[in-house]
């Protein structure tokens, strides 16, 4: 077939002429404005691997100053990652945090040697595969290291999106999340170099769209947001309401039998269920209600679980009083508290009560 001329190209219309506008913006943004960072010298895929996994969860200073080059020292290559032990691969992700990470890179480099001869695939459905590797690390590293055409959105790429199209819906929600890959997907493929736009989206986020004071006067895709068209930008995106607090107290009651084992009871609600409590009225979850006359009262202290702000009283009760209260009652010895599963408000009352 021979090739289309311009002349036969459909016209774009208006919707397609802006979007290829800001793609063209962000690319040529891109180009004269990046940041020099380290793994941008030679686009080696499996340097923008690590890269973009320290980053999820890291400052880009963080990274660049102390760990990317530290890293790469020690784990040069796909191979000698998928060598290691576990824990020496922790002991160099020390100080970065999240340490699900690097086990999940060292799982990730051995799945790449068992089934890609320890080299990064370039198809999406292959990155996917690798453990670690979600549609973010997928999307990354596709389009950075081989230029792909693969979308990607990330909290940087998120907030311009929202505020490109002005998006009211919450950060986060469904139509959110679905809004933001579509537009992502859109402008990556009017895009000449997937690995610069997207690279600019993200840029352009952590420099100039940033979360407070915007910088957009200087920004290249000024003329095309429909957020700094309304005066809206840096209202956008809307956070979700966080949960409201609710303010509870709470008796917790320390039994004690002769032999100075302490009562617990097992929880059965959806909240905390499998959990070892101490007899409480009912607030936390629906204690079995054994009938347990106040005693003396051993101390108090505020704990916050969720989105519950509790004030605790301790207070003791007599054995006897348990004896025929229905439920699931436990002797638990408090020297072997940590062998039954509890949340962490029974160890402070414990402690408040002398008994650890
Ligand atoms: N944040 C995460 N990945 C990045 C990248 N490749 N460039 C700029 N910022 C980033």
């Amino acid at each position: 077939m021979p090739p289309i001329s311009d002349a036969q190209r459909p016209a774009p219309n208006a919707k397609d002429r802006r979007l290829l506008a800001v793609a063209r913006g962000v690319e040529q943004w891109f180009k004269a404005s990046q940041r020099a960072l380290p793994w941008r010298a030679a686009y080696d895929p499996y340097q923008i691997w690590i890269s973009e996994v320290m980053l999820q969860q890291t400052r880009m200073e963080v990274v660049v100053d102390r760990h990317f080059h530290r890293f790469l020292e020690r784990f040069p290559d796909v191979a000698t990652l998928a060598h290691s032990s576990q824990s020496e691969v922790l002991a160099a992700w020390s100080g970065l945090g999240y340490y699900r990470r690097a086990r999940m890179l060292r799982e990730g480099a051995r799945h790449l040697m068992r089934h890609h001869e320890g080299r990064l695939p370039r198809d999406i459905e292959a990155l996917r595969a690798v453990p670690g590797i979600g549609r973010y690390t997928a999307g990354a590293i596709a389009s950075i290291a081989f230029d792909e055409r693969a979308a990607i959105v990330d909290g940087n790429v998120a907030r311009v999106i929202a505020r490109l199209e002005q998006i009211e819906d919450p950060f986060g929600s469904a139509v959110f999340t679905r809004q933001t890959w579509a537009l992502a997907a859109r402008l990556v493929g009017a895009a000449r170099s997937p690995r610069n736009l997207n690279q600019g989206l993200m840029e352009l986020g952590a420099l100039f769209c940033t979360p407070r004071a915007p910088r957009c006067t200087s920004c290249p895709l000024q003329d095309h947001c429909h957020g700094r068209a309304s005066g809206e930008a840096e209202r956008l995106p809307v956070r979700r309401a966080p949960a409201e607090t609710r303010a509870l107290k709470i008796d917790l009651f320390v039994v004690q039998s002769a032999d100075g084992s302490v009562l617990m009871e097992a929880a059965t609600g959806p909240l905390m269920a499998g959990m070892y409590h101490l007899p409480q009225t009912p607030g936390l979850f629906q204690s079995a209600g054994a009938s347990l006359p106040p005693g003396p009262r051993l101390g108090r202290f505020r704990h916050t679980i969720t989105n519950r702000r509790i004030q605790f009283n301790v207070l003791a009760s007599e054995p006897e009083n348990v004896a025929d209260g229905p439920g699931d009652f436990f002797w638990v010895d408090p020297k072997r508290l940590a062998a039954v599963p509890h949340p962490s408000y029974v160890r402070k009352a414990l402690d408040i009560a002398g008994l650890l």
